[in-house]
């Protein structure tokens, strides 16, 4: 058996799904709140027989690797590899599966380690005494460094590069990797020089890139970030989050805060449920990532002017993914890191905890920027506000922040109230006139049934595709797709379906999947081959009519000979009808 098959068919996905999503039992599916989108109601499925995943929101489905692949963000090699590892199964040599975009992956990997390696040692190093001294006078000690494996660049211009090129990198992999740039000569020099090194690992655990601080006054930019490479997307990447995830479930909230030492800081301070963005604006990505291990957000940004505007663009990107926002505000303007630094850990634990929902910073922020003393104030300052509040789902909360931010501000709660229900029913517009694909009762319980069993594959496709009518079916499309797998020889499996299909029909199609289908096979397969004589009945009450018509047509033409022929047609057809 192939390797992927073997996987696959050892490793329930029920299991693997169970530990990213909380699922409950129906029949011979699972349900539970999809973790690619948002939702309040569940409609993502898992489908234990099928060993597929679903979700009716998003439309995301597939087997157990494309899951692994789209939750971890991984291709499909990394997939299977964290698969293989977690189930305790040997994975085949590697070479089996490295297309070459798998092995310039991993040479990439390799890279990063090797350059995590050297930047380690030079902190330790005598050249790394300044580096050293720089961290103690940031209340930075040795454990600590060694936790977040901080490093140190050379001076110098290309140690890193030598040391690759030793190691047998090429120069164009040596560039990918982010760790170096080529100058006009085409030689290689080393992108961080003489700055404090922080690796940025991926959600598992693999350093994918760095960021760099420099140590000298004069040395800019203070933060230097390896750049895109085929490894790191600043954009779907959160500082800490390897370590982070397992506290932010135990404790169900997440702490955010802007740079790597608010991280370690935080950290020291026994948050360990702090991630941070790499110098990015919050993007929607990592909304998503986070909230696959807590749905509740503590805003911690620096209190400057960019930091409050960062906030702001949070606290939109949050509500439109759902997430529960608290916000802190440090006095003294005071980032995380500074604020543990003067005041411990025990007194930032405690301003995390009295951390206030997010509404009432914005209508602090409201008040300080607009005057509520005039009308122009009160409209702008409702302006202001609206959007985050119109991003509240749940109807009951929504309603209590009105009137409560209505309150906090003395504006005119009706007037609030009378801009909520405008955008509502817009939404709601929006949702009627989606257009939707739909099957006759009948072929839906064909394809059901299809789906589910071999049995009715077997005794039904064939008859099917032969009806006269075949082609004037609404599933026509479908069973075609069916009949094609079949015929094929693979295996018949849901994700080869889907595969086929539009995406309208997958939508209908996971509704018919993971419909309550906890019947027998036998009873799935006569339900199966009632709906096909359906069919066929209702092709020949069709025929019948269309004879009928063209019976009349021929008459009134005088073709005798061509109507008699037609009526002995109607005569055997109607005579078949009785039988039934
Ligand atoms: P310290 O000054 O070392 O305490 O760092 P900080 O974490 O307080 O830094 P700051 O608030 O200035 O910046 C927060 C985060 O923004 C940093 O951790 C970086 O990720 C990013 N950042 C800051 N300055 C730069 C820069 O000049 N370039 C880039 N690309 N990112 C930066
Ligand atoms: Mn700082």
């Amino acid at each position: 058996m192939d390797f992927v098959e073997q996987l696959k068919s050892s490793v329930d996905i029920v299991k693997v799904v169970g530990d990213y999503v909380r699922l409950r039992k129906l029949g011979n599916s699972y349900k539970g709140l999809c973790p690619f989108h948002n939702e309040r109601t569940p409609s993502f499925n898992v489908h234990s027989v099928q060993q597929y995943y679903k979700c009716f929101g998003c439309g995301k489905g597939g087997d157990l690797i494309k899951f692994v692949m789209e939750i971890e963000n991984v291709p499909f090699y990394e997939a299977l590899t964290m698969l293989a590892e977690r189930n305790g199964i040997p994975m085949p040599k590697r070479s089996d599966y490295s297309d070459p975009e798998s092995k310039l992956r991993e040479s990439l990997f390799s890279a990063q380690e090797i350059a995590l390696k050297h930047f380690r040692q030079n902190l330790h190093s005598n050249n790394g005494t300044h580096a050293r001294s720089y961290l103690k006078n940031r209340g930075l000690d040795g454990a600590l460094a060694a936790e977040f494996s901080l490093g140190l660049s050379t001076r110098s211009g290309n140690a890193l590069c030598c040391l690759l090129q030793q190691q047998g990198f090429s120069a164009d992999q040596i560039v990918e990797s982010g760790l170096a740039l080529r100058r006009d000569d085409g030689g290689l020099y080393d992108r961080f020089r003489g700055r404090l090194m922080f690796p940025i690992h991926n959600e598992s655990g693999k350093v994918i890139g760095f960021g760099g601080r420099a140590l000298e006054p004069g040395d800019e930019p203070k933060y230097l970030n390896s750049p895109a490479t085929k490894l790191y997307d600043k954009s779907r990447t959160l500082y800490n989050l390897h370590r982070a995830r397992q506290a932010a479930r135990n404790t169900d909230r997440i702490v955010l805060v802007e740079g790597y030492m608010d991280v370690i800081g935080v950290w020291a301070a026994g948050v360990k449920e702090v991630v941070a963005t790499c110098g990015t604006a919050l993007t929607n990505s990592q909304v998503r990532i986070m909230r696959k291990y807590s749905g509740r957000i503590v805003l911690n940004f620096d209190p400057d002017t960019a930091g409050v505007n960062a906030t702001e663009k949070s606290i939109q990107m949050l509500l439109e993914e759902n997430m529960h926002i608290r916000i802190v505000e440090l006095p003294e303007g005071l980032d995380p890191d500074e604020y543990v630094q003067k005041h411990g850990a025990a007194s930032y634990q405690e301003q995390l905890d009295r951390a206030g929902n997010y509404f009432f910073w914005l209508a602090d922020r409201a008040r300080s920027r607009f005057d509520l003393n005039v009308a122009e104030g009160r409209i702008a300052a409702l302006q202001f506000l609206l959007p985050s509040i119109q991003k509240i789902p749940d109807k009951m909360e929504r309603a209590a922040v009105v009137s409560d931010v209505a309150a906090y501000l003395k504006l005119d709660a009706g007037l609030l109230l009378e801009q909520f229900r405008k955008a509502a029913t817009n939404r709601e517009q929006i949702r009627l006139d989606k257009p939707r694909y739909d099957l006759p009762s009948a072929e839906k319980m064909l394809v059901h049934a299809l789906v589910q069993s071999a049995q009715a594959r077997r005794q039904i496709l064939e008859e099917l595709a032969a009806l006269p009518h075949f082609q004037q079916l609404s599933g026509k499309h479908i069973f075609e797709s069916i009949l094609a797998i079949e015929r094929s020889g693979v295996p018949f499996r849901y994700g080869e379906l889907e595969a086929r299909l539009t995406e309208e029909e997958n939508t209908l199609m996971a509704k018919l999947a993971f419909a309550d289908d906890t019947e027998e096979e036998n009873i799935i397969v006569k339900q199966a081959m009632a709906c096909l004589e359906e069919l066929k009945q209702r092709a020949s009450r069709e025929r019948i009519e269309a004879l009928k018509t063209e019976i009349a047509a021929v008459e009134r033409s005088g073709d005798m000979a061509r109507a008699l022929a037609l009526m002995q047609e109607l005569k055997r057809l109607q005579a078949r009808r009785s039988d039934y």
